[in-house]
């Protein structure tokens, strides 16, 4: 039988991408060993998905081992709690390195220590932070607190990129996962890029690891995310392909020299279309980001990119779906070939 090996920390983040790709085989149960979980792939996968996410996957025999009980599990059986509060426990959470981020229910304000310990346990976690409200401002800084252990910076490993950064202080959309592969599975051998809000390298660094890009001008307001994108940058080995920028993106030099231009912000990004479409070159695309109300999708992105085109010929390249951003509103994408 084939089995994804996957470190105990990282196994329910990679039980759930398995799952999500149909892979994961349920007549068999998951099991853990030292410091592994071993899990089940149904027969006749293409294991080539697996490994270019990084996953490991090996020859097993799940019998002779002991079952595997899931951290949600394991975290109801630590707490023992009392019906009314067993039921509010988070089923679902953030891991980013080793700092965990959970969303509790104000039901179990009263007994958040315990709480965050019983996780942070279970979880391997170092550091455990409530979210504390959404993520709003040009500067995208998430409101968290810090609830158990001691401190938020860390390195987030995500489709063999490093990232560093501090999750009190900067955000990061795990969400945008399908977007970034799609962008890192993107071929961009001898390109130069522009990415226009590039935070701590989230587009940036697969355009440049994995997607080859010769040049990406990496451009970002914020002094903290600056920095870790800097820092990113040297862990990630491409000081020579990305040049970091401090400041705002509209007033990045320069007219029509760019293959690609990355648009990976939302909420005003329409406000920036013109400056996209000045940097872009004849023959180059946009990657244009928006939250838009399900109704008005696409009808209103192609309406912006329209008006912002200002008569320049275009094309529609891929358009989709990043995320569920809010009741009735989704995170979308465009491709958008400029002609001349
Ligand atoms: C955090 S990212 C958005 C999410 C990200 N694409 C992801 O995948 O998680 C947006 C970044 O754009 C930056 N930003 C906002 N306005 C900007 C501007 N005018 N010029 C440059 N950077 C800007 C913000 O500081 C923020 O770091």
């Amino acid at each position: 039988m084939r089995l994804v090996k996957a470190p105990r920390e990282r196994a329910e983040r990679v039980r759930k991408r398995i799952s999500n790709m149909r892979a994961l085989r349920k007549d068999v149960r998951i099991f853990e060993e030292g410091e592994h979980v071993f899990i089940p792939l149904k027969e006749g996968f293409d294991e080539r998905r697996l490994l270019d996410l990084g996953i490991e996957v090996v020859d097993g025999d799940a019998r002779s081992r002991s079952c595997y009980v899931s951290p949600y599990d394991q975290v109801r059986g630590i707490l023992s709690f009392p019906e009314d509060l067993d039921v509010l426990l988070p089923q679902k959470w953030e891991m980013f390195g080793d700092v965990l981020v959970l969303r509790l229910p104000p039901g179990l304000e009263d007994v958040k220590q315990e709480v965050a310990k019983a996780y942070s346990g279970v979880l391997h976690a170092r550091t455990v932070c409530l979210e504390r409200g959404i993520i709003e401002g040009v500067y995208r800084t998430p409101k968290v607190e810090v609830i158990w252990g001691d401190g938020t910076e860390t390195v987030h490993r995500e489709n063999r990129i490093l990232y560093k950064f501090d999750v009190a202080k900067v955000m990061y959309s795990s969400g945008n996962f399908p977007e970034k592969k799609r962008m890192s599975e993107l071929d961009c051998r001898g390109e130069t890029v522009v990415d226009m809000f590039a935070g701590i390298g989230y587009f940036t660094l697969p355009l440049a690891v994995h997607a080859k890009a010769r040049r990406v001008v990496a451009c970002e307001i914020n002094p903290v995310a600056f920095s870790y994108l800097q820092e990113n940058v040297g862990l990630n080995s491409v000081g020579d392909v990305v040049e970091p920028v401090l400041g705002d993106n509209r007033d990045l030099p320069g007219e029509r020299f760019a293959d690609r231009v990355l648009m990976g912000y939302v909420g005003t990004t329409h406000e920036f279309l013109p400056k996209a479409f000045d940097l872009v070159k004849p023959g180059g695309v946009v990657h244009y980001h928006e939250t838009c109300p399900i109704d008005e999708w696409p009808q209103r992105p192609l309406r912006r990119i329209a008006q912002a085109a200002g008569g320049r010929r275009f094309e529609i390249g891929h358009k989709g779906e990043v995320k569920s951003f809010a009741p009735s509103v989704s995170h979308y994408v465009v491709d958008v070939r400029l002609l001349d």
